[in-house]
């Protein structure tokens, strides 16, 4: 059940109001409060306080109040009756949306022969954590990793292997696709070719250049390039799969990228001719998206470059008319850098003037930058910009450095999934929008709000659960005060899911983990459980709360894509 909505409903209808309720601080005056006196009040232009003894009888009246009270100038603080609560919180938590939508979710977005940096990191759990955000309100999702396999970055690594050896058949025009070509490429080769490649072009303008003739050549089919591409975008995607397995997300529903939007080049282009959208500008065919009202720069969006190549820009529009064709979807959101906020302003307009998309069925959500102690862009201890890998190896070492400091063995599998937990837990729970601090030392802490802290919740329950040798008894049982806060706080799940999807707020759901895992550890120290001493009624009921805390915890960890040990 959603507490806080059932309650605010049942208020708002007595009194005929749609004010918020308030959840205060200090549950000592009440579970909640509401201002609705003092709503009232000013458009009967009357006192607060007396208007809110007015209306106390007609909240005390509702069959979920125990008590209610006048405080301050005005506020009721309204507490709940403890069955109410009890037998609110027997079924399994369960939150839907009213309005289940189809959503694309862009997210991952890898690219081919780039090996995958710390600026993955956060679109893939971002992004996987809201998709089963979405997933269990209801909502139809198609996750669409778009990945980057046809831009300057290919035409940059068949220069440099034609660079490294002339030799090879695939840099002739007349290249026969029947042709067996003798030559392999190793993989960790393969990661070095691309910055090598940039680095060169930087500096000498005639590889540049050659690049980009490439490029375009290989856009156009040049069969040579492409059987180049084709050996190398194997190796790159499967080095891709290796690394993102390591996150623990769900499998993708389309590894589509630009390569497959670029089918739909031709048909987006008529559209866009037809509406008299496309202009000329230094050589380069562009879509002007500017408007009157503009305060900032909004340069054109590029559809072809001067070499009549694709770009990042066509091939995104034409992954927007692709999908719209494909899922037909309500929405499409994007979850990439906050760096790139202009593309998507563009691609948006963009789509809504060429009639292919609505402009406000189209979000980006842009993270801020993962940064290391000093406050600048987290690099490995070598200087190099950090490689996804590298982080979640670093989390590894340390997470096991721990744990032996500690003097406990722990096996491989629990050791890795401790590391996954420190690392998605860290990321989740900071607004996506700002930048955060990574410290491998301190994400890895089995106290405090980390990853493993939730773990250890998780697990304590599961071990009191495995000992139990009673069944728990859903039979009411009056509680103390810190089995009472455990339960309402389970009671705001459905809430916390509702609010985090409509805010795009994953962080909701990793700060409510950390306070019911507050909650349940209070719980578990201040109420004996299995301790000989505790009476069987409550021992049944003890283990009850336990049973529908650890559900709710569960489901809150799967949100998170977190796997929980079997010890720790
Ligand atoms: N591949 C791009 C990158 O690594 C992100 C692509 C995001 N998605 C999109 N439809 N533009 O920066």
């Amino acid at each position: 059940m959603n507490l806080y909505k059932h309650v605010s409903n049942a208020i708002n209808e007595k009194l005929g109001t749609s004010v918020n309720l308030e959840v205060p601080r200090n549950r000592d005056f009440g579970d909640f409060s509401t201002n609705a006196a003092m709503v009232m009040a000013k458009s009967a232009g009357k006192n607060p306080r007396e208007l809110a003894a007015e209306i106390l009888p007609k909240i005390t009246e509702l069959d979920f109040v125990a008590d209610a009270s006048i405080a301050g100038p005005g506020f009721i603080n309204i507490k709940l009756k403890d069955e109410f609560i009890w037998e609110s919180a027997c079924a399994p938590q369960s939150p839907k949306s009213d309005t289940p939508m189809t959503i694309d979710l862009d997210y991952g977005a890898y690219n081919v022969a780039k090996s995958l940096h710390i600026g993955h990191l956060r679109t893939s759990i971002v992004g996987d954590t809201f998709n089963r955000i979405a997933k269990l309100l209801g909502h139809k999702t198609y996750s669409w990793n778009h990945i980057g396999d046809w831009g300057k970055p290919m035409a940059l690594i068949i220069a440099w292997i034609e660079r490294l050896h002339p030799e090879l058949p695939y840099f002739s025009d007349n290249f026969d696709p029947a042709t067996p070509v003798d030559f392999e490429i190793n993989p960790t080769e393969l990661n070095a070719y691309y910055p090598a490649a940039s680095t060169f072009a930087k500096e000498n303008p005639d590889f540049q250049a050659h690049a980009q003739d490439i490029k375009a050549k290989f856009q156009n089919g040049h069969p040579g390039y492409f059987a180049l591409y084709e050996k190398f975008l194997k190796i790159s995607m499967k080095m891709m799969q290796e690394t993102v397995s390591r996150l623990n997300i769900l499998p993708f529903d389309y590894d589509l990228g630009e390569r497959n939007a670029a089918k739909y080049l031709d048909k987006v282009e008529k559209i866009l001719r037809a509406k008299d959208l496309i202009s000329e500008s230094d050589g380069a065919q562009v879509i002007v998206v500017k408007r009157e009202d503009d305060n900032k720069p909004m340069p054109p969006y590029m559809w072809t470059d001067s070499r009549g190549a694709d770009t990042y820009d066509s091939t995104d529009l034409a992954a927007v008319y692709c999908r719209k064709m494909t899922d037909n979807p309500d929405k499409i959101i994007y979850f990439t850098d906050l760096r790139q906020s202009l593309h998507f302003e563009q691609l948006f307009r963009a789509s809504q003037i060429s009639e292919i998309f609505d402009y406000n069925n189209l979000e980006h959500i842009g993270y801020g930058t993962i940064n290391g102690r000093d406050g600048k862009p987290f690099k490995t201890r070598d200087g190099n910009a950090a490689g996804l890998d590298d982080i979640i190896d670093a989390v590894n070492i340390a997470v096991r450095e721990r744990v032996s400091e500690s003097g406990k063995t722990l096996d491989e599998g629990t050791i890795r999934a401790i590391a996954l937990a420190a690392v998605k837990f860290n990321d989740l729970m900071h607004d996506v929008r700002s930048d955060y601090i990574f410290d491998p030392a301190s994400v890895t802490s089995f106290e405090g709000r980390t990853g493993p802290y939730i773990l250890y919740t998780a697990v304590r329950l599961n071990s009191v659960l495995k000992r139990a040798t009673m069944t728990a008894s859903p039979t009411y049982m009056p509680m103390n005060a810190d089995e009472r806060n455990l339960l309402i706080s389970v009671l705001d799940f459905e809430r916390t899911v509702i609010n985090a999807f409509e805010n795009r707020a994953t962080d909701m759901i990793a700060n409510y983990a950390y306070d019911l895992c507050q909650l349940i550890n209070t719980f578990y120290h201040n109420c004996p459980i299995l301790r000989e001493d505790t009476p069987s009624d409550i021992r049944a009921g003890r283990l009850h709360i336990v049973n529908v805390a650890h559900d709710t915890l569960l489901k809150t960890i799967d949100l998170m894509g977190l796997i929980v040990p079997s010890e720790m």
